[in-house]
Formats: structure tokens, sequence, C-alpha cells
């Protein structure tokens, strides 16, 4: 079952979606552990206190998260992005008291043959942690080397085993606080063997070569390092917006499907029906997490959260039963609506929504008396009211996802 959120109420534009939705070859997934409704239970021997920071950070990322979707203004161009299997090494010369050693013409290669490749998503810290790993690298040039007594040129190669890369990305923000480089600490392995076809000695402990050990440790190992969190980027942010889906219930800007109602006028038992309502502007919406109450003892976690909509429109079709009915069309414009929702994380049948709708303008396209323009109107406001209420309660309620 599709877990979901309350928060969600978050509204995105599903048609630039399509993109992402294939990410079947790659290899992402949700730390479970660390989502804003699983912490609790993941801190049981923790204080009411520890457990509701750890639980607003996640829930704040959460929604952070959901919110920088919304429009797609920061859509990346291409979905994925792709490895070359080989990039070319800046020329170094290394140096030690005793001796220095050129490496020009470098290139390493082994990209694509990679044996793990993964994106693991964490509420709290908020981070991405990618890891690979291939089997084996190799990186080859041309070298010279010289010291006191002894000058030699030819070719190398660097065979490297084991090869990792190990970094972290921010989850939030993903998009404008992406890194440009990593540590070369993110690169490592296991074994490595160099060899020159010259009359320089095999290398096979690094540390017997501090020459060496400079070009592949500090220079490749940044190259590379810097090479990859560049090529994983797409990769990354399409990882995000598919573990963020199910945390979106309103995904369109536009709902054309949203429900009406029908009542009876005040005076006499004329009934009246509002219908093929269509709602526009839902993507324009702000949500901040309020505050977040944890009472472990009473199983008790509240999230209070704000949602605030502007600018919508729309129109729907409105009918009176009278003897001889009345149909027409209206048109409408909220210029706000505000929601208030407070749900019991552990237990979201506990969830109380307040929906208020500010600033509708409605303009009907027959001409009705104003008694029946204020029935009608109040009975939109309502219905809108309703809806919401219904929408994120629910929602709320089909979210929880149990802990392990
Ligand atoms: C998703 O990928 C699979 C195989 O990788 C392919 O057969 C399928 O057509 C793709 N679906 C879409 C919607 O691109
Ligand atoms: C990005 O994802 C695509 C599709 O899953 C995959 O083919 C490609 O190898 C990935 N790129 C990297 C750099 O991992
Ligand atoms: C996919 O990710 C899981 C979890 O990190 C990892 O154990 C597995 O090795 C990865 N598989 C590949 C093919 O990268
Ligand atoms: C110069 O380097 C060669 C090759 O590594 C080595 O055999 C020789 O001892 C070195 N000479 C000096 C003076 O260090
Ligand atoms: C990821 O970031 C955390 C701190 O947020 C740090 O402790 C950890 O060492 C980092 N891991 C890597 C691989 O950079
Ligand atoms: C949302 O958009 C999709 C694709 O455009 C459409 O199929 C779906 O009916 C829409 N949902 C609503 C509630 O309007
Ligand atoms: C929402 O809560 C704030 C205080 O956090 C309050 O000022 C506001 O009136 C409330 N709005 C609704 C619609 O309940
Ligand atoms: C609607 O918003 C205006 C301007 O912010 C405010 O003065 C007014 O009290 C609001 N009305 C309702 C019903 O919330």
């Amino acid at each position: 079952m599709q877990r979901k959120y309350c928060t969600v109420f978050a509204l995105i534009i599903s048609i630039s979606f399509a993109f992402a939705d294939n990410l079947s070859a790659n290899n992402w997934s949700s730390d479970d552990d660390t989502l804003p409704e699983v912490l609790p239970k993941k801190m049981r021997d923790k204080s009411d206190d520890e457990i509701q920071k750890a639980v607003f950070q996640a829930y704040e990322n959460q929604l952070k998260v959901i919110s920088e979707y919304t429009g797609h203004t920061l859509d990346p161009e291409s979905p994925y992005g792709f490895f070359k299997d080989e990039m070319p090494i800046s020329n170094a010369r290394t140096s030690t008291p005793e001796s220095d050693l050129i490496f020009y013409n470098n290139g390493i290669r082994g990209f694509i043959a990679h044996i793990k490749n993964s994106i693991i998503i964490k509420w709290v810290p908020n981070q991405v942690v990618t890891e690979l790993g291939w089997k084996e690298m190799s990186v080859r040039g041309r070298y010279t080397f010289m010291n006191s007594s002894y000058f030699d040129q030819g070719k190398y190669h660097i065979q490297l085993q084991d090869v990792k890369y190990l970094a972290n990305t921010t989850l939030s923000e993903n998009t404008e606080s992406y890194p440009s480089t990593v540590p070369k600490s993110s690169i490592s392995y296991k074994s490595v063997k160099v060899s020159f076809t010259g009359g320089l000695p095999e290398v096979i402990k690094i540390s017997d070569s501090s020459n060496v050990k400079h070009f592949l440790e500090d220079i490749v190992f940044q190259q590379v390092a810097d090479r990859v969190v560049k090529d994983m980027r797409n990769n990354i942010t399409a990882a995000i917006r598919q573990v963020i889906k199910p945390y979106i219930i309103i995904k369109n800007d536009t709902n054309t499907n949203f429900p009406g109602t029908n009542g009876k006028l005040p005076t006499g038992s004329v009934g009246y029906s509002i219908s093929n309502m269509v709602i526009s502007g839902l993507a324009n919406a702000e949500h901040k997490l309020k505050k977040v109450t944890s009472k472990i003892a009473t199983n008790t976690v509240t999230a209070d959260v704000r949602t605030t909509i502007h600018n919508l429109d729309g129109k729907f079709d409105f009918k009176l039963e009278e003897s001889k009915p009345t149909v027409g069309k209206a048109t409408f414009t909220i210029s706000r609506i505000n929601v208030n929702i407070s749900f019991n994380m552990l237990k979201p049948v506990e969830c109380k929504a307040e929906v208020v709708v500010n600033q509708s303008n409605i303009k009907y396209g027959t001409k009705l008396s104003a008694d029946i323009e204020k029935t009608l109107t109040n009975a939109f406001v309502d219905n809108i009211k309703i809806q919401l209420n219904t929408i994120i309660c629910k929602a709320s309620g089909q979210m929880i996802k149990p802990g392990k």
C-alpha cells in the first residue's frame, strides 16, 4: 500500500514528472528508519525532547523536498547522467626531497563497469549517500623520472583493485546545494600495482613511493571524485523525486475532478447543485512545519503543519431545481486558502485540519437573486473546506509506515 503523508498536500504537476518514472536501472532507496513517522519507534529509549527534535528535522526536510519539486522550476534538463568509461587526468609533477616523477598523457578508465551503484535517501540528517564500486580501474600514461643518479622515461600503468566511491550530498536543496567537488577521500581502494616500461621498479606497496602515492591519492582521486559526483547529479535528483512521490497527495496544479456539492435553498424546497468543478493554482502552495510535540508515554507525536495556497481560480456548473430548472456556469478566484493540520504521527486517525478560504470571488454567468448567489457561494466555500479537510486527514491515515 502506498504510504502517504499528510503534509503533502503538495501539489505537483504530474506531467513533467513522467521523465523520472523509469528509474528501474538505478539502485536507489529510502532509508525508512529515518522517516519522520518511523523515528519515534526507533528512538523508544530516547526522551520526548530528543524525539521531537529528530522528527521535526526529518519532517521539515521532507516538506522542503516536496516544495522544491512543486512547479518543477528546478528540473534538470535531462533526466539522467551517464559515465564515460574513460577520463583524462591532468599532467602532474610530483617531487620528493630525493626525486621528481612527472606524469603526463594520463587517463583513467573503467567507470562504466561498476559492480555497485546505490543512492540512499536519509531524511535525517538530510543526506543522500551515494556509493559506487568497481572491481578494477586502471590509470595509464607516460612518465619521466629523475633523481641525482638516474633518469628514466616510458609508459606507466597503475592497476587499482576494489575501488569505492562513497560521498554525501544534501537531500533538501539538492539542486541548489549540489557540490561541484567532494573530498578526495571519497575514493578508496584495496590494492594497487604500478608498473613502468623503463627501468623503474614496480610498486606494489603505495607507501614505497611517495611520488606515486601523491599522484594517485591526491591528484587522480580528487579528479575522479569530482567527476563521479558530477555524473551522478541528475540520477540523485531523479532518485529524490521517486522517493518523494508517494508523499504527494495532490499531484496536479489543476484538479478537474474536484467533488461538487448540493443542498436546498433556505427558502422553500428548491434543490441546488454545484458540479463539474475545475480548480487551478494548487501548486502555489507553501508548507511549513510549525511544531512537533512528543508524548511517547501516551503514544502521541503530534505534528502541526501550516499550508497556504495562493491565487486559485476555476469554474463550476450550477443548477437550481425549480419547476423550470436554471442551469448556468460560474467562474471564481480565491486569493488564499489557509490550512492548519494537526495529526498524531503514531495514530493518524487523530487528525484535525482547519481550512479557511480567504477572499473568494465568484462570477455567475446567469442572473440570480442576491440570496441565491449567497447560498451558492457559501455552499461552494464550505465544499472546498470539507473536501480539503477530508483529503488531508484521509491521506494522513494512509501514511504510516510501520517501523521494523
Ligand atoms: C522503462 O524501462 C524499461 C526497461 O529498462 C523499458 O522496457 C520501458 O519501456 C521503460 N518505460 C518507460 C515509460 O520509459
Ligand atoms: C543514471 O541512471 C540511468 C538510468 O537508470 C543509468 O542508466 C545510468 O547508468 C546512471 N548513471 C550513473 C552515472 O550512474
Ligand atoms: C543496491 O543498493 C543496495 C543497498 O545499498 C546494495 O546493497 C546493493 O549492492 C546495490 N546493488 C547494486 C547493483 O549496486
Ligand atoms: C634514483 O632512483 C633509482 C630508481 O628508483 C634508485 O635505484 C636510486 O637509488 C636513486 N638514486 C638516489 C641517489 O636516490
Ligand atoms: C556524511 O556526512 C556525515 C555528517 O553529516 C559524516 O559524519 C560522514 O562521515 C559523511 N560520510 C561521507 C562518506 O562523507
Ligand atoms: C492529474 O493529471 C493527470 C495527467 O494530466 C490526469 O490524468 C489526472 O486525471 C489529473 N487528476 C486530477 C485530479 O485532475
Ligand atoms: C493556524 O494557526 C495559526 C497559529 O499557528 C493561527 O494564527 C491561524 O489563525 C490558524 N489558521 C487556521 C486556518 O486555523
Ligand atoms: C483575508 O485576508 C485579509 C488580508 O490578509 C484579512 O484582512 C482578512 O481578515 C482575511 N479574512 C479571513 C476570513 O480570513
